[in-house]
């Protein structure tokens, strides 16, 4: 084991300084010395240490104040004190104190060299459990979209600068492509980023719903409008709002919205009055943009204020070098989470996951090695441990002409068990593939006689 941890050895007895300093650097130690406590204390002040080793009974500045001291600024680091006179006040007093332990004079290098190993374990583990912490916090908090392909990487590029602006922005790409972690990473990397941030799904509301919650209302604007409500777009202001899934925004509440990214206020619902807000709008969606223009889904005026910046992720299977990476970004992440060793995929496994079609994309991919942690007892992820792939079709009926002519009913049949094995088996997803909610996925398993359970 390399101990390269960093030691102060503070005395006012220069052979012992010597003595201690010659065996903790023979021991692998980074060792500074000094040869006073006021000596030790203005390191400590301008530098890191792993482990102060002073003595007591000093001039000017003792060992108690160099301990304090380090307790104070350095949170990570023990000190071991050691007293000339062994008496049990003094050390009681240090232990008191904080100190890890204390060594009476005359001491045996083996003593000393016994405990700093004790104190620098301590140290150790303390370092590493605030290093996963802070890792754990910064998968929690910051979007961090990971990505090593060129074509993405200059959608993240363009992403981080037009962040600060206040430009509208559209986020397009398939379902699970990381349009919401994109969005997050603009409003983080904005200087909004502590102001809020509001999601809204525009596919979750009818219309009357939706403009109450957009717009707000003021008291009595309707009956059992008891108080005045501030909307979604005053709340976010200062922030962003994140308009997800905005070709689901019914139409009438389309033209509203369009006034006010033009006019840049609100009107509360029975309210005399607009509000001025400041909010910057980021919109998204999984759909064919110029399909939904013309298919009447979203306003063409609309698509124009929102679409001042576009950002197009592309699906996962038109980037197979990030395959990889986010295998490895994910295993990481779920190891944290789940407190297990698991450290590799196997190269088999690879393999496979940069040969799949991921319709679901990064998420499908996340799934999937949630998945092989959750199986695997190892430290590795096996090719045991991902779902079965879709069977080939076996030599008799390779004839695709044959295959084809069957029953509209046998096609869906066959395509919808495609899809839920392309999907890792998970409904969820595979019914958000087909376009079909999940109870109607599971009605036409259960038809099929195909679930088990
Ligand atoms: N480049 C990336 N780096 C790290 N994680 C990613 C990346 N892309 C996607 N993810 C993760 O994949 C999952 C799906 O991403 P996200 O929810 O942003 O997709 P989406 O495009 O909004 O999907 P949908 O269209 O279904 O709403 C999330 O857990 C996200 O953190
Ligand atoms: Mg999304």
């Amino acid at each position: 084991m390399s101990q390269d941890g960093r030691l102060l050895i503070v005395d006012d007895e220069e052979v012992a300084v010597r003595n201690l300093a010659r065996v903790m650097t023979r021991e692998g130690y980074r060792v500074t010395t000094a040869m006073s406590g006021s000596e030790g204390l203005s390191l400590i002040e301008r530098q890191t240490f792993d482990l102060v080793l002073t003595d007591l009974r000093m001039e000017r500045v003792d060992g108690m104040a160099l301990l304090k001291a380090t307790r104070a600024s350095q949170p990570d680091a023990e000190v071991i004190v050691i007293t000339g006179y062994a008496t049990t006040e003094t050390a009681v007093a240090a232990m008191k104190q904080g100190a890890f332990h204390y060594i009476a004079k005359p001491f045996h290098f083996d003593e000393v060299r016994q405990v700093v190993v004790e104190a620098m374990t301590k140290v150790r583990l303390r370092q590493e459990n605030r290093r996963l912490r802070d890792e754990i916090a910064s998968y929690r908090g910051k979007a961090r979209f990971i990505t090593q392909d060129p074509a993405t990487r200059r959608i993240l590029e363009l992403a981080r600068q037009v962040a600060p602006t206040d430009c509208n922005v559209l986020v397009s790409g398939d379902s699970g492509t990381g349009k919401e972690l994109l969005v997050g990473f603009l409003h983080e990397h904005s200087n909004r980023h502590k102001g809020p941030f509001i999601a809204v799904n525009c596919g979750a509301f009818n219309k009357d719903l939706f403009a109450n919650e957009l717009f707000g209302h003021e008291k009595e604007a309707f009956t059992g409008a008891s108080s005045a409500r501030k909307g979604l777009i005053e709340a976010a202001s200062g922030g962003t709002l994140f308009l997800d899934e905005i070709t689901e925004m019914p139409a009438e509440m389309q033209v509203k919205l369009l006034r006010v990214l033009q006019e840049r206020e609100v009107l509360r619902l029975g309210a005399t009055a607009p509000v001025k807000v400041d909010v910057r709008f980021v919109a998204a969606t999984n759909r064919d943009l110029m399909r939904a223009i013309a298919d009447g889904l979203l306003r063409q005026d609309l698509y124009f204020r929102l679409n001042v910046i576009a950002l197009h992720i592309p699906p996962l299977a038109e980037r197979r070098d990030d395959i990889p990476l986010l295998a490895q970004h994910f295993l990481n992440k779920c190891a944290l989470q789940t407190g297990k060793p698991i450290k590799a995929i196997a190269p088999a496994v690879l393999e496979r996951l940069k040969a799949m079609a991921f319709p679901g994309n990064v998420r499908q991919l996340e799934n999937l090695i949630e998945r092989g942690v959750a199986l695997s007892s190892g430290e590795t992820i096996e090719l045991e441990h991902l779902p079965e792939p879709p069977s080939l079709p076996s030599p008799a009926d390779t004839d695709q002409a044959k295959n084809r002519l069957c029953s509209l009913q046998e096609q869906e049949r066959q395509h919808i068990l495609f899809v839920l094995a392309e999907a890792g088996g998970n409904k969820t997803l595979a019914a958000q593939i087909l376009g079909i909610d999940r109870a109607s996925l599971w009605r036409k398993l259960k038809r099929f006689e195909l679930d088990s359970g």
